[in-house]
């Protein structure tokens, strides 16, 4: 069986976002972009490959794929710039390929009229002017969907290709057949500041990316003949349990199925099962968790409970992290300079727990360990130490306040 049979399409959703995305509105999504988001696991990048893609295609675009995640060792802007030169590079003409074997650096008549070699972000030839020349040379709108987008702004490069990529957007738009931007991230909280960034896409339209639902859940069990115990109602409810992660929702549901479970039962042992499997998710990170010194551990919770970004070296956040180790470690300490802090962050980020902005700017990596981490209690000594009400970084569809 190959991916494609193995998966849910979702051609509807593609074909609305696709038409809309063509179009040649000057107020919507074709001029500005497109910013989706959705939780971990839920299937983004499956969408994106499997359904926009080919819708996109359809409708006549070049489509443009970069992953910001498939590298971790690769600046995110050098990934963007790599799939441009690529997309340059195949669609080299065959005169301009004969030049380069002739070896000349710069050739202009069948070909374009710079090396792709010098296409970069401050190389010479800039990135909009590189996207204005493969734009002419396949007389075709391109549709550059970047998928983990807010890892641009992780980097100083990337940041930079973001403000290349929204120069090349407007002149494509207005001179040229069309530039496209579909980006997606995992964390609304990282992508808003994107948005909001003053490189980046002002206006672009957002989006949240629908979870698979009831249409899903049908066609997943037409494929395993489940008893009437586990009814489409059951497992639509089940999946949301497995906060609508279809793989860990499809484990857990063939393995119960595969040992027999038809009784009255059925369910509430899938339950218990995706209750497993979830925990099993943040385990890694919680045992973590564990192993850190007092002062990454107290800040880790603290930010835990923000709503916001933050620097982390403001007075009043530097009081709490110390009372929070104060109430963590036993062995009070009654000052906390901002280089110990620093420092404190650097480690929790080399954990990949902490995610930093090139801005320096800090967030919980996964915003769904927040919840983790106070279900398993961690968050209570903050609340206890700052009276006040805590809301956890991560709300997206259940409600995770703590009075
Ligand atoms: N439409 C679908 N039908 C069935 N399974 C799916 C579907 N979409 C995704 N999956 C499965 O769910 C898992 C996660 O999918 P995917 O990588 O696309 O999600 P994602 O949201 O991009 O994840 P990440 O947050 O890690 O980037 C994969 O195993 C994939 O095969
Ligand atoms: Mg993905």
């Amino acid at each position: 069986m190959n991916e494609s049979e193995s998966i849910f399409r979702r051609r509807q959703l593609a074909a609305e976002l696709a038409d809309e995305l063509m179009g040649d509105s000057r107020t919507g999504m074709a001029w500005s972009g497109l910013f989706l988001s959705a939780p971990r696991r839920t299937g983004k990048s499956t969408f994106l490959r499997e359904d926009l893609q080919p819708a996109l295609e359809r409708r006549g675009a070049l489509v443009l794929v970069a992953d910001l995640w498939k590298n971790n060792d690769v600046d995110p802007g050098d990934v963007i710039v790599d799939v441009v030169r690529q997309a340059l590079a195949a669609h080299e003409g065959v005169v301009a390929r004969a030049a380069r074997a002739v070896g000349l650096d710069r050739f202009g008549f069948g070909g374009f009229s710079f090396s792709i070699d010098r296409v970069g972000l401050g190389k010479g030839v800039a990135l909009s002017d590189a996207l204005a020349e493969l734009s002419d040379k396949v007389q075709r709108p391109i549709a550059l969907i970047i998928d983990e987008a807010q890892q641009c702004m992780a980097t100083r490069r990337g940041n930079n290709a973001m403000f290349a990529l929204k120069a090349a957007r407007d002149e494509l738009n207005f001179a040229h057949h069309g530039l496209r931007i579909i980006a997606t991230g995992s964390d609304h909280l990282k992508l808003r500041m994107l948005l909001g960034s003053r490189e980046a896409f002002f206006c672009a339209t957002e989006r949240i990316f629908p979870v698979l639902g009831r249409d899903y859940i049908d066609w997943f069990r037409s494929r395993h003949g489940f008893s009437d115990v586990l009814n489409a109602d059951v497992m639509t409810h089940l999946f949301a349990r497995a906060a609508y992660r279809p793989e860990l929702f499809e484990s857990a549901a063939v393995a119960v199925g595969r040992d027999g479970l038809v009784g009255d039962d059925a369910a509430a042992v899938l339950e218990r099962r995706i209750d497993e499997q979830m925990r099993a998710v943040h385990a890694p990170a919680m045992r973590t968790l564990e192993e850190l010194p007092p002062l990454d551990d107290a800040i880790i919770r603290v930010m835990a409970t923000s709503k916001q970004m933050f620097a982390g070296f403001s007075a009043s956040t530097m009081q709490t992290y110390r009372r929070v180790m104060n109430a963590l470690s036993g062995e009070p300490s009654s000052r906390l300079d901002y280089a110990e802090v620093e420092r404190a962050l650097e480690r929790l980020v080399v954990l990949r727990l902490v995610w930093r902005s090139a801005l320096g700017l800090h967030v919980l990596e996964d915003p769904t360990l927040a919840e983790a981490m106070r279900r398993a209690g961690l968050l209570d000594v903050v609340r206890r130490v700052s009276g006040r009400k805590l809301t956890l970084v991560s709300g997206a569809e259940h409600d995770l306040s703590v009075a």
